[in-house]
């Protein structure tokens, strides 16, 4: 396990993820039943931005340091940038929230987070991180093994989050297998995977297996900050959405043009489409 989020914290892909996983708190939140939050592959919660790790790859500063500085900002953003905001009271940008925190600060008091890390520091930091909130429980163990050992939930709403390193070659392929249990467990399970857009032939297959999942319907919500010609590089990053709640394509249309521009490395563009349609 050599992939330390916070070298990545704040990028563009960040932003998508996180500005969408905002919303569908958000959407979700209309209706007083409770929601469980499952994050299979937490991180450790919050980033410092000027720490060594953040600050050598400087990926933040083409991420959120845009964002923060744009003009004339759509007003979807404003849970997703609150919660910025609360962690940096004095305007400068420095910490910036992972996954878990933006669930914590977005979530109510009837809500309930399964958080899981199975790096042995980074797992250590999350749990200090997410200390003192009774509705959250830190989990060590094996990500992919989450559907399993935490589906179903008492809540009848779960979001689940897939979000691995993808350092090995069949994560795409597991992050399929674990969508497809937890839909076994739960069918209306609102889950998001996370996936890297570099070889777009490699995500084909992705692709097919998605739309063969047996999911009720399926989302693809992708952000390229580059032209995808490049096998090499990161073109940008995509979400796979099951079950999307009511509301969120339609958001997603506002807000994936608007992003497109704001986080352009070269030749910026968006895609949004169905996988699957609802039957
Ligand atoms: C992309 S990061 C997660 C970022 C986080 N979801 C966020 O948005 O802030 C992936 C995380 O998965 C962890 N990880 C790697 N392999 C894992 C496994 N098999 N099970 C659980 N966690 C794993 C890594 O240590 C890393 O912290």
């Amino acid at each position: 396990m050599n992939y330390r989020h916070a070298f990545h914290a704040g990028n563009h892909a960040d932003v998508l993820k996180h500005l969408v996983l905002s919303r569908i708190f958000a959407l979700l939140s209309r209706k007083e039943a409770p929601f469980a939050y499952l994050d299979s592959h937490a991180g450790v919660g919050l980033y410092d931005l000027a720490g060594d790790q953040a600050s050598r790859t400087g990926e933040w500063l083409q991420g959120i340091a845009r964002i923060w500085q744009a003009e004339a900002l759509p007003t979807l953003l404003d849970d997703y940038l609150g919660v910025i905001r609360q962690l940096n009271p004095d305007g400068a940008l420095r910490y910036y929230p992972g996954s878990p925190e933006l669930a914590r600060q977005l979530t109510r008091e009837q809500d309930r987070l399964q958080l899981n890390e199975k790096h042995p520091e980074d797992g250590a930091l999350l749990k200090d991180n997410m200390a003192g909130d009774r509705r959250v429980a830190v989990h060590r163990g094996e990500g992919w093994h989450v559907p399993r050992a935490l589906m179903p939930t008492q809540e009848k709403r779960v979001v689940l989050l897939i979000d691995p390193p993808f350092e090995q070659a069949d994560e795409l392929s597991r992050c399929v297998t674990a969508l497809k249990e937890a839909l076994g467990r739960m069918r209306q399970t609102i889950g998001v995977i996370w996936y890297p857009i570099k070889d777009e032939r490699q995500l084909k297959r992705f692709y097919q297996d998605l739309a063969r999942s047996g999911a009720p319907k399926l989302l693809r919500a992708e952000l390229f900050v580059h032209p995808a010609d490049d096998a090499s590089r990161l073109s940008g990053s995509g979400l796979a959405i099951v079950n999307p709640p009511w509301g969120l394509e339609d958001e997603l249309r506002e807000l994936l043009p608007w992003l497109a521009e704001q986080l352009a490395q070269s030749q910026a563009s968006w895609r949004l489409d169905w996988l699957i349609e609802e039957a």
